[in-house]
């Protein structure tokens, strides 16, 4: 029998989103019914409401999440009923030639539910396959990952998806090692994520660079060494003159503007690495000399997840949590009901939060 649930939907085109009563199906063959416990609020559910992702209206949007395992369908011996785990969106097939190839995080084929939550009858479109603003919600079980209970349900979420993009895009995606320069270019929840994982891989120098002044003071919380107003001065001369004349060895692109990415890419010293994690819209177009390109050497990485593999980097990140190194609470700025997502739209649009963290 499907379960009726409340859950955030968002119909068409840039309207609000709704809270609405969905139909949710019992686990088939291969899935898991979760019970959502918490689920934060990214700029990525922002994107689809408005379009920037795909046009499969209506979506159920929310992605960040960490529940309890409610049921499991036939062939599930991965997780079971009360199981705590984080959602993820790289369920790894463990066939394509990514997979064969010993790069799962590059999977081309990953698994979500395939039966379909619904409203009114129509098929709903699941967030990055996760859709869990929703009281419960139905995933592929590979999507499950079992981490520590005692990590508090708003702080594991994060791991689902914006903090584990920007922790992976210092640590995995950007390699960033002992006595690395890094600058870190928009300091929401993924840039500041990255600017943790920066601190947690050694960086001595960390540049945080936004327009906020309130980011940027919460920037230096998660470990930045210097700030950068880029609306007061010219970021690239700034982030050169923090690194000795030289640019820095990582730059990460946050924030998902081509004008971010060039700035990005002339901050860089030579042969450094630059990382494109914020996510463009269809529309946008980057345009560079190709001389400096070739040049200035180096690499130029986009980031999906930071490159992470939920069932090694989730519990690890939860544990280091738990030991106290790692200050995942900092990221939850306020945590609200159900039919508060659009107001954190607005708080997210204003620069009021880092995350919002709907609690069940
Ligand atoms: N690649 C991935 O896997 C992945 C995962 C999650 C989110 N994202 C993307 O990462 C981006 C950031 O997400 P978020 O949740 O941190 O968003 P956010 O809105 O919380 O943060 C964006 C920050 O960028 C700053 N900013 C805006 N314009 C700027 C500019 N010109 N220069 C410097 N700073 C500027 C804002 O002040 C804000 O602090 C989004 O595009 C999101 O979709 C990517
Ligand atoms: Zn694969
Ligand atoms: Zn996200």
């Amino acid at each position: 029998m499907p379960q009726q649930v409340r859950a955030v939907v968002a119909r068409k085109v840039k309207s609000p989103v709704e809270v609405v009563t969905i139909a949710v199906p019992d686990p088939a063959a291969g899935e898991a019914l979760v019970r959502v416990q918490a689920c934060g609020v990214c700029h990525t559910d922002l994107h689809y409401r408005d379009g920037g992702i795909n046009d499969e209206f209506p979506f159920l949007l929310g992605h960040e999440a960490a529940g309890i395992v409610e049921a499991v369908g036939d062939g599930v011996t991965s997780i079971g009923p009360g199981d705590f785990v984080i959602l993820n969106w790289r369920a790894v097939c463990g066939q394509c030639r990514a997979c064969r190839r010993g790069r799962p995080w590059y999977c081309f084929a990953t698994h979500n539910a395939s039966q379909k939550m619904t409203l009114d009858g129509e098929a709903l479109s699941p967030a990055l396959g996760i859709g869990a603003f929703a009281e419960k919600t139905l995933v592929a079980a590979g999507q499950c990952t079992k981490v520590d209970p005692a990590v508090a349900p708003e702080v594991a979420g994060l791991l689902g998806c914006g903090v584990m993009a920007g922790l992976g895009a210092a640590m995995l995606t950007g390699e960033v090692g002992p006595g690395d320069s890094v600058a870190v270019f928009g300091c929401g929840g993924v840039g500041d994520a990255a600017i943790a994982g920066a601190t947690l891989a050694g960086a001595t120098t960390i540049v945080a660079v936004d327009l906020d002044a309130r980011k940027l003071e919460w920037a230096r919380e998660f470990g930045a060494t210097h700030t950068v107003d880029a609306g007061a001065c010219d970021p690239v001369e700034a982030v050169r003159e923090i690194t000795g004349g030289y640019g820095a060895d990582v730059c990460i692109e946050a924030v998902g503007h081509p004008e971010v990415f060039e700035q990005a890419f002339f901050a860089r010293d030579l042969a450094g690495t630059l990382v494109q994690v914020g996510v463009p819209t269809p529309d946008m177009r980057i345009e560079l000399p190709f001389i400096e390109l070739f040049g200035r050497g180096g690499r130029i990485k986009p980031s999906w997840y930071g490159d992470c593999l939920p069932s090694r980097d989730f519990p690890m990140l939860v544990n280091l949590h738990l030991e106290g190194r790692l200050p995942l609470e900092r990221f939850v700025s306020e945590t609200i009901a159900l039919d508060g997502v659009e107001e954190a739209f607005v708080k997210m649009q204003r620069n009021e939060v880092l995350r919002s963290v709907v609690v069940f």
